[in-house]
């Protein structure tokens, strides 16, 4: 039989029985991680294999050195990743794997091997955007977590607004209108001399400083959920000129704090707008920046006050992972929404708005 023709059938049965264990691969960035999730719910595995000490010697992610370091390490954190689920590639059900947004380089390490594995062992192959991956993160920590609601998405390469209406089903409510959130984070960091990625850092400096000690600007902008944090970081890049070329110290708690402190309010008064005008019956917030321990402070704060739930995941599955692209590929499985085998990655995939 072809490899189609066992696909379809092996799918009609896995949507009769409504579950489904997903091997999923992540190689969007500088994460090399494969996982095993259970009906978009459980993880049974989660291997991450991070590339950052490298990078960090370059003071950002170098997108050669990443696809090099993937197809290093892809084959070991499969490997890994079955074992620890206690599980032969026959076991599962059906191959993940992030499509995009990400390098384009590092994004082909992933789709190349899901589906030579898929090829191989006749599984269905599901390929799966990355933010969508990010927003699923909350339902695998959450089991009360389900649609509808309001996700703030905060990474390094991008910041939305989303209304979650369905498994799948996105409305974009508002964007940021230049640098991601985890990017203003990043650039401000290394200004202040802290190593890539500038944004944990930066976060640690900032509980010693004083948020109130740099006025920043507020951006005025016409789209009523958009975001803008490039003029917040050219305040702070002149500041730190000017304190350098004075001879004075820079206060580096306290700019951090500060500009910290002017990010987080922008996420969150957006994200609460969002959430109050869309009557939202909870919030949840999705990508590296939800790591940040003001923001999720702020965020808890504001949904209490709307009364409404707030689903905050745990560090290890804000930042990448791949047990959310295995949480996201389980209801595009089980609507039928597979990959050929001329997957190709797509470095500026959008969610399917
Ligand atoms: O989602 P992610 O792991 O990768 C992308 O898909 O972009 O996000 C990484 C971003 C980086 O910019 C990093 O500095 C930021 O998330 N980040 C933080 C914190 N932890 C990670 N930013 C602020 N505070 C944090 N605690
Ligand atoms: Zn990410």
């Amino acid at each position: 039989m072809r490899y189609e023709e066992t696909v379809r059938k092996c799918v009609q049965a896995l949507q009769q029985r409504g579950s489904a264990r997903i091997l999923a691969i992540e190689t969007s960035c500088d994460e090399t991680a494969a996982a095993v999730v259970e009906d978009g719910r459980r993880i049974l595995s989660s291997v991450i294999a991070s590339q950052v000490e490298t990078h960090a010697l370059y003071g950002g992610v170098v997108p050669e050195i990443a696809s090099r370091q993937h197809i290093e390490a892809v084959d070991a954190v499969v490997a890994q990743a079955l074992e620890q689920a206690g599980m032969a590639l026959q076991d599962v059900d059906a191959v993940a794997v992030t499509q995009g947004p990400g390098l384009v380089g590092a994004l082909l390490v992933g789709v190349s091997c899901a589906k030579a594995l898929a090829y191989g062992a006749r599984l269905p192959l599901v390929p799966v955007n990355h933010i969508e991956g990010h927003i699923c993160a909350n339902y695998l920590a959450h089991a009360a977590c389900r649609p509808p609601f309001v996700c703030l998405v905060a990474s390094g390469g991008h910041s939305n607004v989303v209304e979650v209406q369905d498994y799948g089903v996105y409305t974009l409510l508002g964007s940021t209108l230049d640098d991601a959130a985890g990017e203003a984070f990043d650039k401000a960091a290394r200004v202040l001399g802290l190593p890539y990625p500038g944004g944990p850092l930066l976060d640690k400096l900032s509980a010693q400083g004083n948020p109130d000690a740099l006025p920043l600007p507020k951006p005025r902008l016409e789209g009523r959920y958009d975001f803008s944090f490039s003029g917040l970081k050219t305040a702070l890049i002149n500041r730190v000129h000017q304190l350098r070329q004075a001879g004075q110290d820079i206060p580096a708690a306290d700019i951090a704090a500060s500009f910290q402190k002017a990010v987080v309010e922008q996420l969150v008064s957006k994200a609460l707008l969002a959430a109050k005008d869309r009557g939202a019956a909870a919030l949840a917030v999705a990508g590296g920046v939800s790591a940040n321990s003001l923001l999720r402070a702020r965020l808890e704060e504001g949904a209490a006050h709307l009364g409404i739930p707030c689903y905050l995941p745990p560090l290890s599955l804000c930042t990448d992972n791949a047990a959310m692209i295995g949480s996201a590929a389980f209801w595009r499985l089980m609507r039928g929404e597979l990959a050929g085998l001329d997957l190709n990655a797509v470095p500026s995939l959008s969610l399917p708005f």
